[in-house]
């Protein structure tokens, strides 16, 4: 898709590299930490979540099992259409495994509310939630995450792995897009 003068763009960066790079280190610390002994299964949301589980799985620095799933709710604006979809499946069983979903970010709450009881009909032995951003002053769904990356304000975002309209996704540090409404 080529790039239109008018169209938002990445301005003010919110969190750098380093800054992801050492927090990253810490929660997969944490994770290896809570899970000793045990041989927990990540399950990467797709698409905005890649990046973040690549570099998670291994900050971990034990075996870890990886999957990924596929949602869907927002369309090329920056509002959640309020309904989500799974757009790709598991690719195994959670039955009886420790699972950690690892998300981009959670606004709303909607969509890790309704991953959450989809997963957790699978019965899987625990169900954690481990997110790189958490945009606390959106949420409208009472949600823990278990690890969170940064707490960020109401700002769309973009960069390590988030999006608008499919753009922006490579960028190595997390920008505030300017001119969206
Ligand atoms: P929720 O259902 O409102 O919690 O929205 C969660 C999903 O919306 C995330 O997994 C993202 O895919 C998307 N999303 C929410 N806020 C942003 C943002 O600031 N930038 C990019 N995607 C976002
Ligand atoms: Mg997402």
């Amino acid at each position: 898709m080529a790039v239109g003068a008018g169209d938002p763009r990445p301005g003010r960066i919110l969190v750098t590299a380093p800054e992801i790079t050492a927090r990253v280190a810490e929660l997969g610390q944490a994770i290896r930490h809570d899970y000793a002994g045990r041989e927990p299964l990540l399950v990467g949301v797709l698409k905005g979540a890649l990046v973040f589980t690549a570099d998670l799985m291994r900050a971990v620095g034990r075996p870890v099992e990886i999957d990924f799933i596929g949602l869907g709710s927002y369309g090329p604006g920056t509002r959640s259409a309020g309904v989500v979809r799974l757009t790709a499946d598991l690719g195994v069983s959670i039955e009886g495994k420790d699972v950690i979903v690892v998300e981009d970010i959670i606004d709303t709450g909607h969509t890790w509310d309704f991953l959450r009881r989809n997963l957790l009909t699978r019965h899987p032995a625990s169900l954690a939630l481990c997110a790189l951003l958490d945009k606390l002053p959106r949420r409208q769904v009472d949600v823990r995450v278990d690890y969170a990356g940064f707490v960020i304000p109401d700002e769309f975002v973009v960069g390590y792995g988030l999006d608008h309209g499919g753009r922006h996704r490579t960028l190595p540090h997390i920008a505030v897009l300017d001119g969206v409404a």
